[in-house]
Protein backbone atom coordinates (compact mmCIF):
# COMPACT_ATOMS: atom_id res chain seq x y z
CA UNK A 1 0.00 0.00 0.00
CA UNK A 2 1.63 3.53 -1.05
CA UNK A 3 1.45 6.28 1.48
CA UNK A 4 -2.12 7.84 2.02
CA UNK A 5 -2.91 11.50 1.66
CA UNK A 6 -6.22 13.14 2.52
CA UNK A 7 -6.95 14.23 -1.43
CA UNK A 8 -5.74 11.65 -3.71
CA UNK A 9 -6.01 13.28 -7.11
CA UNK A 10 -5.79 11.29 -10.80
CA UNK A 11 -5.09 13.18 -13.57
CA UNK A 12 -2.36 15.92 -13.83
CA UNK A 13 -3.69 18.22 -16.07
CA UNK A 14 -4.44 21.96 -15.70
CA UNK A 15 -7.49 20.86 -13.60
CA UNK A 16 -6.12 18.33 -11.24
CA UNK A 17 -2.54 20.76 -10.79
CA UNK A 18 -4.70 23.35 -9.96
CA UNK A 19 -6.41 21.95 -7.46
CA UNK A 20 -3.92 20.51 -5.67
CA UNK A 21 -2.33 23.67 -5.60
CA UNK A 22 -4.78 25.55 -3.98
CA UNK A 23 -5.80 22.48 -1.62
CA UNK A 24 -2.04 22.17 -0.58
CA UNK A 25 -2.32 25.86 -0.12
CA UNK A 26 -4.85 25.56 2.70
CA UNK A 27 -2.70 23.26 4.32
CA UNK A 28 -4.41 20.24 2.63
CA UNK A 29 -2.21 16.86 2.07
CA UNK A 30 -2.28 16.26 -1.45
CA UNK A 31 -1.03 13.20 -3.64
CA UNK A 32 -1.69 13.58 -8.06
CA UNK A 33 -1.34 10.65 -9.89
CA UNK A 34 -0.25 10.95 -13.38
CA UNK A 35 0.56 8.59 -16.12
CA UNK A 36 2.33 11.26 -17.60
CA UNK A 37 1.93 14.73 -17.79
CA UNK A 38 2.88 15.15 -21.28
CA UNK A 39 -0.57 13.66 -22.68
CA UNK A 40 -2.72 16.47 -20.53
CA UNK A 41 -4.65 18.86 -23.10
CA UNK A 42 -2.97 21.05 -21.01
CA UNK A 43 0.20 20.12 -22.97
CA UNK A 44 -1.62 20.64 -26.09
CA UNK A 45 -3.91 23.44 -25.96
CA UNK A 46 -2.91 27.14 -27.29
CA UNK A 47 -3.91 28.75 -24.04
CA UNK A 48 -6.60 30.56 -25.21
CA UNK A 49 -9.04 32.33 -22.22
CA UNK A 50 -11.75 33.10 -24.73
CA UNK A 51 -15.27 32.59 -23.29
CA UNK A 52 -16.76 35.35 -25.46
CA UNK A 53 -14.83 34.35 -28.45
CA UNK A 54 -15.63 30.86 -28.20
CA UNK A 55 -19.28 32.19 -28.20
CA UNK A 56 -20.61 30.45 -25.24
CA UNK A 57 -24.62 30.51 -24.55
CA UNK A 58 -25.59 32.69 -21.58
CA UNK A 59 -25.97 30.49 -19.19
CA UNK A 60 -24.10 28.70 -16.03
CA UNK A 61 -21.00 28.08 -18.56
CA UNK A 62 -20.48 31.31 -19.40
CA UNK A 63 -20.92 32.99 -16.21
CA UNK A 64 -18.06 30.13 -15.05
CA UNK A 65 -15.85 30.83 -17.88
CA UNK A 66 -16.13 34.76 -16.86
CA UNK A 67 -15.60 34.09 -13.78
CA UNK A 68 -12.49 32.32 -14.35
CA UNK A 69 -11.44 35.00 -16.56
CA UNK A 70 -11.30 37.40 -14.18
CA UNK A 71 -9.44 35.43 -11.60
CA UNK A 72 -6.80 35.06 -14.39
CA UNK A 73 -4.13 37.28 -13.58
CA UNK A 74 -4.40 37.00 -9.66
CA UNK A 75 -4.11 33.15 -9.68
CA UNK A 76 -1.13 33.79 -12.50
CA UNK A 77 0.50 36.62 -10.57
CA UNK A 78 0.31 34.14 -7.64
CA UNK A 79 2.18 31.38 -9.73
CA UNK A 80 4.75 33.59 -10.54
CA UNK A 81 5.60 35.07 -7.34
CA UNK A 82 5.65 31.89 -5.85
CA UNK A 83 7.77 30.18 -8.58
CA UNK A 84 9.69 32.92 -9.79
CA UNK A 85 8.63 31.41 -12.90
CA UNK A 86 6.32 33.21 -16.55
CA UNK A 87 2.95 31.91 -17.28
CA UNK A 88 3.06 34.03 -20.61
CA UNK A 89 -0.64 35.15 -19.40
CA UNK A 90 -0.96 38.07 -21.62
CA UNK A 91 -4.16 40.09 -21.54
CA UNK A 92 -4.21 40.97 -25.44
CA UNK A 93 -7.72 40.91 -26.75
CA UNK A 94 -9.03 38.57 -29.02
CA UNK A 95 -9.91 39.71 -33.03
CA UNK A 96 -12.67 37.51 -34.51
CA UNK A 97 -12.11 38.21 -38.07
CA UNK A 98 -15.42 37.54 -40.66
CA UNK A 99 -15.44 37.07 -44.34
CA UNK A 100 -18.60 37.73 -46.27
CA UNK A 101 -19.76 34.24 -46.33
CA UNK A 102 -19.81 33.85 -42.38
CA UNK A 103 -20.87 36.94 -41.40
CA UNK A 104 -23.86 36.98 -38.64
CA UNK A 105 -25.81 39.11 -36.63
CA UNK A 106 -23.57 42.83 -36.35
CA UNK A 107 -25.38 43.79 -32.82
CA UNK A 108 -22.90 45.17 -30.03
CA UNK A 109 -23.09 43.01 -27.09
CA UNK A 110 -21.55 43.15 -23.53
CA UNK A 111 -17.69 42.63 -23.95
CA UNK A 112 -17.36 42.71 -27.63
CA UNK A 113 -17.19 45.66 -30.06
CA UNK A 114 -17.90 45.20 -33.70
CA UNK A 115 -15.03 46.36 -36.26
CA UNK A 116 -16.01 47.23 -39.90
CA UNK A 117 -13.52 46.85 -42.55
CA UNK A 118 -11.53 49.59 -42.40
CA UNK A 119 -11.22 49.16 -38.58
CA UNK A 120 -10.27 45.47 -38.18
CA UNK A 121 -7.08 45.61 -40.93
CA UNK A 122 -6.52 49.02 -38.53
CA UNK A 123 -6.02 46.47 -35.56
CA UNK A 124 -4.59 44.34 -37.50
CA UNK A 125 -2.61 45.59 -40.85
CA UNK A 126 -1.71 42.53 -43.27
CA UNK A 127 -5.13 40.40 -42.50
CA UNK A 128 -6.85 38.87 -45.54
CA UNK A 129 -8.33 41.49 -48.41
CA UNK A 130 -10.88 38.79 -47.96
CA UNK A 131 -12.10 40.33 -44.40
CA UNK A 132 -14.99 42.28 -44.08
CA UNK A 133 -15.24 42.98 -40.41
CA UNK A 134 -14.72 41.14 -37.51
CA UNK A 135 -15.56 41.68 -33.88
CA UNK A 136 -13.10 42.58 -31.42
CA UNK A 137 -13.67 41.08 -27.55
CA UNK A 138 -11.13 43.53 -25.68
CA UNK A 139 -11.40 40.78 -22.43
CA UNK A 140 -10.41 37.94 -23.96
CA UNK A 141 -7.17 36.80 -23.51
CA UNK A 142 -3.91 33.68 -23.81
CA UNK A 143 -1.56 32.52 -21.34
CA UNK A 144 1.45 30.00 -22.76
CA UNK A 145 0.26 26.66 -21.64
CA UNK A 146 3.61 25.15 -21.99
CA UNK A 147 5.00 27.20 -19.55
CA UNK A 148 1.74 27.07 -17.50
CA UNK A 149 1.92 23.51 -16.92
CA UNK A 150 5.84 23.72 -15.90
CA UNK A 151 4.58 26.59 -13.34
CA UNK A 152 2.17 24.40 -12.42
CA UNK A 153 4.19 21.95 -11.55
CA UNK A 154 7.06 23.55 -9.74
CA UNK A 155 3.96 25.61 -7.49
CA UNK A 156 2.38 21.80 -6.79
CA UNK A 157 6.46 20.74 -5.50
CA UNK A 158 6.86 24.08 -3.73
CA UNK A 159 3.81 23.44 -1.53
CA UNK A 160 4.81 19.63 -0.62
CA UNK A 161 2.47 17.90 -3.34
CA UNK A 162 2.99 14.48 -3.62
CA UNK A 163 3.57 14.32 -7.67
CA UNK A 164 3.93 10.58 -9.06
CA UNK A 165 4.54 10.23 -13.04
CA UNK A 166 4.36 6.79 -13.98
CA UNK A 167 0.92 5.84 -12.22
CA UNK A 168 -1.75 4.37 -14.18
CA UNK A 169 -5.15 3.90 -12.47
CA UNK A 170 -6.35 0.76 -13.44
CA UNK A 171 -9.44 0.58 -11.51
CA UNK A 172 -11.16 1.25 -8.04
CA UNK A 173 -12.27 -0.55 -5.06
CA UNK A 174 -15.40 -0.14 -2.76
CA UNK A 175 -16.80 -0.60 0.08
CA UNK A 176 -20.24 0.69 0.85
CA UNK A 177 -20.63 3.57 -1.08
CA UNK A 178 -17.06 4.73 -0.95
CA UNK A 179 -13.51 4.29 -2.42
CA UNK A 180 -11.91 2.26 -0.37
CA UNK A 181 -8.73 2.43 -3.03
CA UNK A 182 -7.33 3.10 -6.39
CA UNK A 183 -5.77 0.21 -8.26
CA UNK A 184 -2.63 1.13 -10.14
CA UNK A 185 0.61 -0.12 -12.00
CA UNK A 186 2.17 0.61 -8.98
CA UNK A 187 0.22 -0.78 -6.31
CA UNK A 188 -3.05 0.17 -4.66
CA UNK A 189 -2.93 4.26 -3.12
CA UNK A 190 -5.60 5.04 -0.69
CA UNK A 191 -6.82 8.57 0.76
CA UNK A 192 -9.84 10.05 2.37
CA UNK A 193 -11.32 12.06 -0.26
CA UNK A 194 -10.99 11.10 -4.77
CA UNK A 195 -10.58 13.43 -6.99
CA UNK A 196 -10.72 12.44 -10.95
CA UNK A 197 -9.71 14.56 -13.14
CA UNK A 198 -8.38 12.35 -16.30
CA UNK A 199 -9.79 14.85 -18.93
CA UNK A 200 -10.47 12.81 -21.96
CA UNK A 201 -9.36 9.09 -20.29
CA UNK A 202 -12.31 10.12 -17.44
CA UNK A 203 -14.55 7.59 -19.15
CA UNK A 204 -12.19 4.63 -18.78
CA UNK A 205 -12.82 4.50 -14.80
CA UNK A 206 -16.00 5.31 -14.43
CA UNK A 207 -19.62 5.26 -16.49
CA UNK A 208 -19.74 8.52 -17.12
CA UNK A 209 -19.77 10.23 -20.53
CA UNK A 210 -16.89 11.97 -21.66
CA UNK A 211 -14.95 11.04 -24.80
CA UNK A 212 -11.81 12.42 -26.66
CA UNK A 213 -12.29 14.86 -29.30
CA UNK A 214 -8.57 15.33 -31.16
CA UNK A 215 -7.28 18.41 -31.76
CA UNK A 216 -4.27 19.21 -34.32
CA UNK A 217 -1.98 22.42 -34.04
CA UNK A 218 0.91 23.66 -35.01
CA UNK A 219 3.49 26.53 -34.74
CA UNK A 220 5.55 28.83 -36.33
CA UNK A 221 8.15 31.54 -36.15
CA UNK A 222 7.18 34.46 -37.13
CA UNK A 223 9.79 36.62 -39.31
CA UNK A 224 10.96 40.29 -38.95
CA UNK A 225 13.33 42.01 -37.18
CA UNK A 226 14.19 41.63 -33.62
CA UNK A 227 12.21 44.57 -32.15
CA UNK A 228 9.45 43.34 -34.36
CA UNK A 229 9.56 39.90 -33.36
CA UNK A 230 5.92 39.35 -33.43
CA UNK A 231 3.66 40.90 -35.87
CA UNK A 232 0.32 40.32 -34.94
CA UNK A 233 -1.36 41.68 -31.84
CA UNK A 234 -3.72 39.78 -30.89
CA UNK A 235 -5.62 36.24 -31.20
CA UNK A 236 -6.96 35.75 -34.28
CA UNK A 237 -10.50 33.67 -33.89
CA UNK A 238 -11.43 32.95 -37.25
CA UNK A 239 -14.31 30.98 -38.20
CA UNK A 240 -11.82 28.47 -39.72
CA UNK A 241 -8.78 28.46 -37.47
CA UNK A 242 -7.21 30.49 -34.60
CA UNK A 243 -4.08 31.85 -34.70
CA UNK A 244 -2.23 32.57 -31.30
CA UNK A 245 0.69 34.96 -31.20
CA UNK A 246 2.83 34.73 -28.38
CA UNK A 247 5.39 38.00 -27.36
CA UNK A 248 8.52 35.65 -28.10
CA UNK A 249 7.23 35.53 -32.09
CA UNK A 250 6.48 32.24 -32.22
CA UNK A 251 2.52 31.68 -33.42
CA UNK A 252 0.45 28.94 -32.47
CA UNK A 253 -2.55 27.57 -35.13
CA UNK A 254 -4.97 25.42 -34.19
CA UNK A 255 -7.16 23.33 -33.93
CA UNK A 256 -9.04 20.27 -35.75
CA UNK A 257 -11.78 18.88 -34.09
CA UNK A 258 -12.39 15.27 -34.60
CA UNK A 259 -14.29 12.53 -33.31
CA UNK A 260 -11.73 10.03 -34.06
CA UNK A 261 -11.16 7.97 -30.38
CA UNK A 262 -7.55 7.84 -29.08
CA UNK A 263 -6.14 7.86 -32.65
CA UNK A 264 -2.97 9.43 -32.05
CA UNK A 265 -0.65 11.33 -34.47
CA UNK A 266 -0.92 14.46 -36.66
CA UNK A 267 -2.40 13.36 -40.08
CA UNK A 268 -1.99 15.03 -43.69
CA UNK A 269 -5.76 16.20 -44.03
CA UNK A 270 -5.55 17.26 -40.18
CA UNK A 271 -3.00 19.89 -41.32
CA UNK A 272 -3.75 20.97 -44.38
CA UNK A 273 -6.69 22.39 -43.29
CA UNK A 274 -5.40 24.26 -40.54
CA UNK A 275 -2.35 25.44 -43.16
CA UNK A 276 -5.00 26.52 -45.90
CA UNK A 277 -7.23 28.08 -43.27
CA UNK A 278 -4.35 29.80 -41.69
CA UNK A 279 -2.36 31.28 -44.94
CA UNK A 280 -6.07 32.30 -46.13
CA UNK A 281 -6.68 34.75 -42.91
CA UNK A 282 -3.03 36.30 -42.28
CA UNK A 283 -1.51 35.52 -45.23
CA UNK A 284 2.04 36.41 -44.31
CA UNK A 285 1.94 33.30 -42.40
CA UNK A 286 2.80 31.39 -45.18
CA UNK A 287 6.25 32.69 -45.43
CA UNK A 288 7.21 31.56 -41.56
CA UNK A 289 8.95 29.01 -40.35
CA UNK A 290 7.49 26.04 -39.51
CA UNK A 291 8.58 25.15 -36.38
CA UNK A 292 6.67 22.03 -34.79
CA UNK A 293 3.27 20.37 -34.87
CA UNK A 294 1.42 18.29 -32.36
CA UNK A 295 -1.72 16.95 -31.20
CA UNK A 296 -4.26 16.52 -27.72
CA UNK A 297 -7.82 14.92 -27.09
CA UNK A 298 -9.99 17.31 -25.39
CA UNK A 299 -12.59 15.88 -23.10
CA UNK A 300 -15.76 16.22 -24.02
CA UNK A 301 -19.41 15.84 -22.37
CA UNK A 302 -22.26 15.49 -24.82
CA UNK A 303 -23.20 18.89 -23.71
CA UNK A 304 -19.98 20.13 -23.98
CA UNK A 305 -20.40 21.78 -20.23
CA UNK A 306 -17.69 19.72 -17.25
CA UNK A 307 -18.60 17.63 -14.76
CA UNK A 308 -18.05 19.03 -11.24
CA UNK A 309 -18.42 17.86 -7.96
CA UNK A 310 -19.89 14.75 -6.42
CA UNK A 311 -20.40 11.55 -8.02
CA UNK A 312 -21.66 8.12 -7.48
CA UNK A 313 -19.16 7.39 -4.50
CA UNK A 314 -19.56 9.80 -1.28
CA UNK A 315 -15.69 10.46 -0.96
CA UNK A 316 -15.04 10.52 -4.68
CA UNK A 317 -15.22 14.07 -6.31
CA UNK A 318 -15.26 14.55 -10.14
CA UNK A 319 -13.65 17.62 -12.21
CA UNK A 320 -13.64 16.67 -16.17
CA UNK A 321 -14.75 17.41 -19.24
CA UNK A 322 -14.06 20.66 -19.81
CA UNK A 323 -13.60 20.45 -23.42
CA UNK A 324 -12.38 23.28 -24.99
CA UNK A 325 -12.29 25.67 -21.70
CA UNK A 326 -9.78 23.79 -19.58
CA UNK A 327 -7.29 26.18 -19.25
CA UNK A 328 -9.51 28.64 -19.12
CA UNK A 329 -11.63 26.98 -16.04
CA UNK A 330 -8.75 25.63 -14.05
CA UNK A 331 -8.38 28.65 -11.55
CA UNK A 332 -12.18 28.88 -10.90
CA UNK A 333 -12.28 25.35 -10.97
CA UNK A 334 -9.73 24.59 -8.30
CA UNK A 335 -11.28 27.01 -6.02
CA UNK A 336 -14.96 25.52 -5.97
CA UNK A 337 -13.67 22.02 -5.80
CA UNK A 338 -11.15 23.42 -3.09
CA UNK A 339 -14.54 24.87 -0.98
CA UNK A 340 -16.61 21.42 -1.50
CA UNK A 341 -13.55 19.19 0.00
CA UNK A 342 -12.20 21.90 2.90
CA UNK A 343 -15.96 23.37 3.95
CA UNK A 344 -18.39 20.80 2.04
CA UNK A 345 -20.49 23.03 0.33
CA UNK A 346 -19.00 25.72 -3.26
CA UNK A 347 -19.43 29.59 -3.44
CA UNK A 348 -21.32 28.95 -7.09
CA UNK A 349 -23.79 26.17 -7.19
CA UNK A 350 -22.08 22.69 -8.91
CA UNK A 351 -25.88 22.05 -9.98
CA UNK A 352 -26.04 22.47 -13.49
CA UNK A 353 -22.40 20.61 -13.86
CA UNK A 354 -23.54 17.56 -12.27
CA UNK A 355 -22.54 14.21 -13.22
CA UNK A 356 -26.69 13.10 -12.92
CA UNK A 357 -27.67 15.27 -15.69
CA UNK A 358 -26.86 12.57 -17.62
CA UNK A 359 -28.71 9.98 -15.57
CA UNK A 360 -32.11 9.88 -17.46
CA UNK A 361 -30.01 9.16 -20.49
CA UNK A 362 -31.76 11.81 -22.46
CA UNK A 363 -27.76 13.48 -23.38
CA UNK A 364 -25.66 10.20 -22.92
CA UNK A 365 -23.67 9.26 -26.40
CA UNK A 366 -25.23 12.62 -28.38
N1 LIG B 1 -9.85 26.06 -26.81
C1 LIG B 1 -9.70 25.86 -28.19
C2 LIG B 1 -9.75 24.47 -28.61
O1 LIG B 1 -10.11 23.59 -27.85
O2 LIG B 1 -9.46 24.21 -29.75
Amino acid sequence: MNSSSEVLIIGGGAIGLATAIELAGQGVQVTVLSRNFQEAALQAAAGMLAPQAEGLAPGPMLDLCLQSRRLYFDWTTRLTTLTGLETGYWPCGILAPRYAQDLGSMQQGQGREWCDRTSIHHHQPDLSAEVIGGWWFPEDAQVNNQQLAQVLQQAAHQLGVNLQEGVTVESFSRQGNCLDQVNTNLGPWQAQTYLLCTGAWAGELLPIPVIPRKGQLFAVQAKGSPDHLQPLRHVLFGSEVYIVPRQTGRIVVGATNEQVGFAPHNTPAGLQSLFTAAMRLYPPLQEFQLESYWWGFRPTTPDELPILGESPYDNLLLATGHYRNGILLAPVTAQLITQLIVTGESELPLTPFSWQRFLDGRLVGK
